[in-house]
């Protein structure tokens, strides 16, 4: 894939000026808003549903990259759609029927991606790689912000890159968690696609600023 993405992840945005935030990434070089959902049950925190969707989804002019991070998410695919999801990726480890679960996910008009958590070996996707619009490498234990970038994750995404090119595939490689200037190089030279930043960026007194300097290095 020619130009790399950033996905601010909202999940580190300042729910009082919800709107505002918004703004700022619809007025950065940011490329998709990257929005984490949790239940209480796969990962051990509880972020926002589908209001607060809707309400980003209102301002937003860029699409939105949800991230579920829930138990058995087929259940919710439709409600997903509805409330303004673009893509929407699911946990391998969160449900039985993977493939049904990402059929649905393309019947309702989104793009359809797998997250792996950090120890999943990446050759459980042999079978569905073809099937994918994207696969999201977790970089970090799922459930909260501000973690630190796990090392692992550069042979991963390098064995990864390995299985997409020889099938040839478009398949895009997100990356998320602990993402930051200065492992965003490293990882655009394993291979990767895309890249999440939640704290780095919303914690900036220079957000604008973040965003466009993680997009020249991913980019460079
Ligand atoms: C964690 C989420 C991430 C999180 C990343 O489970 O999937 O998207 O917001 O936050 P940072 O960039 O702070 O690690
Ligand atoms: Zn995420």
């Amino acid at each position: 894939m020619a130009q790399k993405l950033i996905a601010p992840s909202m999940l580190a945005a300042d729910f009082g000026n919800l709107q505002r935030d918004v703004e700022m990434v619809n007025n950065s070089d940011a490329d998709w808003f990257h929005i984490d959902v949790m239940d209480g049950h796969f990962v051990p925190n509880i972020s926002y549903g589908m209001p607060v969707i809707q309400a980003i989804k209102k301002h937003a002019t860029k699409p939105l990259d949800v991230h579920l991070m829930i138990e058995k998410p087929e259940r919710y695919i439709e409600e997903f759609a509805k409330v303004g999801a673009d893509i929407i990726t699911v946990h391998h480890e969160s449900t039985v029927h993977l493939h049904r679960t990402l059929r649905q996910i393309k019947e309702v008009g989104c793009k359809a991606g797998i997250v792996l958590n950090l120890t999943t070996p990446v050759s459980v996707l042999e079978d569905i790689l073809p099937e994918c619009y994207m696969i999201l490498l977790m970089s970090i234990n799922p459930g909260f912000g501000g973690q630190k970038f796990e090392d692992i994750t550069y042979n991963r995404v390098k064995k990864l890159r390995a299985m997409i090119d020889e099938r040839g595939l478009e398949t895009r490689i997100e990356i998320d968690g602990g993402v930051t200037d200065k492992n965003i190089k490293r990882l655009v030279d394993a291979g990767a696609d895309v890249f999440v930043a939640g704290s780095h960026v919303f914690k900036s007194d220079q957000q604008t600023e973040t965003i466009k300097q993680l997009k020249e290095l991913a980019n460079s």
